[in-house]
């Protein structure tokens, strides 16, 4: 079988990265400047690919230990303390006992939670939740850790807005404090919520005010984007039309994951003999949201008639600014702004609504393109 060249899952082998070539050499040089880096984009756009193509350069490869972890499930500083030192742990075993030996000592205040492998003869990371008593004490451990590690080390700590909502007090200060002291570590904070983490940096009496360089991360232009995702075609020996490659990018906008899992899919799907056109992309998208429709409408089924014709209003519409307004009420039948308004704060918690800040007004949208066109599709 022969290999797909539009990952959809996993770590990009570097053939079938697409460009991001101005970002990355922002990047690395921002890194060498030993500036930290905030980095946003709307979710699927590519900022994960982005962080590990970055550490994938040699000058960052050779000189610097590499971390990289994704915080998006953790609700509490214990999670956070658990997340960062699984990545360490994970980086450090192919390194050998000494080194890993040398992590673990230095978690005091998880001693004797560590389990041990005697054929390898070396340590077990399996620290439980419940394990982690003073997560304070540990994150500080962690941090001097990485600061007398024998290189540079980056961390890159993807969703960091989920830090904002964990219960404990002065968690941003906390961090901030232990961070600020770093001369051997540099941050990569990345997330999808831009508004959150720009409130988070920008401003001045949060203690991240002003500790990162920022740069958002947007669609890939799409000459370039097509040129590539052409080039993958004729490596593999087949064919698409130059029309078929321009209508999978403007179907969304060039958002990354969705124009690349139209392709992988429809690279997957048909004859290699088969020139790909137009009706094909078609077909092949509505392939996916058929598939894709069990779940949307098992998400639909949880919620109430107000969240659901709430969401149905905002997909018809693709992209809503003053969704309580009577206007939008009215021309979509729905009950009054305050339902709407409440409907909003339940769909966006469930993360199946997003927005971006537009000047003084918010904008909607349904947060998954693929649900947004069954939703159309469908109501
Ligand atoms: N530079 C790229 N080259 C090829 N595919 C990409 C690239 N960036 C993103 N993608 C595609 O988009 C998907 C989502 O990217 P990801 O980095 O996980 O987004 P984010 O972290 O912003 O949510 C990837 O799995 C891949 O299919
Ligand atoms: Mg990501």
């Amino acid at each position: 079988m022969m290999e797909n060249p539009f990952y959809i899952t996993g770590i990009i082998p570097e053939p079938y990265f697409c460009d991001r070539e101005k970002e990355t050499a922002w990047m690395v040089r921002t890194l060498g400047n030993k500036a930290h880096i905030l980095l946003t984009s709307p979710r699927r756009m590519g900022k994960t690919q982005l962080v590990r193509h970055v550490f994938e350069q040699s000058s960052i490869k050779d000189n610097y230990y590499t971390f990289y972890t994704d915080i998006y499930p953790t609700t509490s500083l214990n999670e956070f303390v658990l997340f960062l030192s699984k990545e360490i742990y994970a980086v450090l075993v192919p390194k050998g006992k000494t080194v890993l030996d040398k992590f673990l000592a230095a978690l005091h205040s998880l001693a004797g939670s560590f389990g041990y492998d005697p054929i390898s003869n070396t340590p077990t990371f399996n620290i439980k939740l419940g394990d982690i008593h003073s997560p304070e004490l540990t994150l500080e451990e962690i941090f001097r850790y990485l600061e007398q590690a024998d290189k540079p080390c980056i961390f890159a700590i993807d969703e960091f807005q989920q830090i904002a909502n964990y219960p404990e007090k002065n968690v941003e200060a906390t961090l901030r404090t232990h961070i600020q002291k770093m001369n051997n570590c540099l941050f990569i904070y990345a997330g999808s919520n831009r508004h959150i983490l720009e409130n988070m940096f920008n401003s001045a009496a949060r203690p991240f005010y002003n500790s990162a360089e920022q740069i958002y991360l947007d669609c890939i232009p799409k000459d370039i984007y097509t040129g590539f995702a052409a080039e993958q075609f004729v490596k593999t020996a087949r064919s698409i039309t130059p029309e078929a490659l321009s209508l999978a990018y403007d179907l969304f906008e060039g958002h990354t994951y969705y124009v690349h899992n139209v392709l992988h899919n429809a690279f997957a799907y048909f004859d290699s003999d088969k020139v790909l056109d137009e009706p094909d992309i078609n077909k092949t998208l509505s392939d996916i949201l058929e598939e894709k429709g069990r779940t949307f409408a098992m998400v639909m089924n949880q919620l109430n008639y107000q969240q659901k014709e709430t969401l149905v209003a905002i997909a018809k519409e693709g992209k809503v600014s003053g969704v309580t307004s009577a206007r939008f009420v009215k021309k979509h039948a729905l009950k009054s702004p305050s339902s709407v308004q409440y409907a909003i704060s339940i769909l966006l918690e469930k993360q199946l609504l997003t927005y971006q800040s537009e000047e003084r007004t918010k904008v909607y949208s349904v947060a998954d393109r693929f649900m947004e066109m069954w939703i159309c599709k469908t109501y």
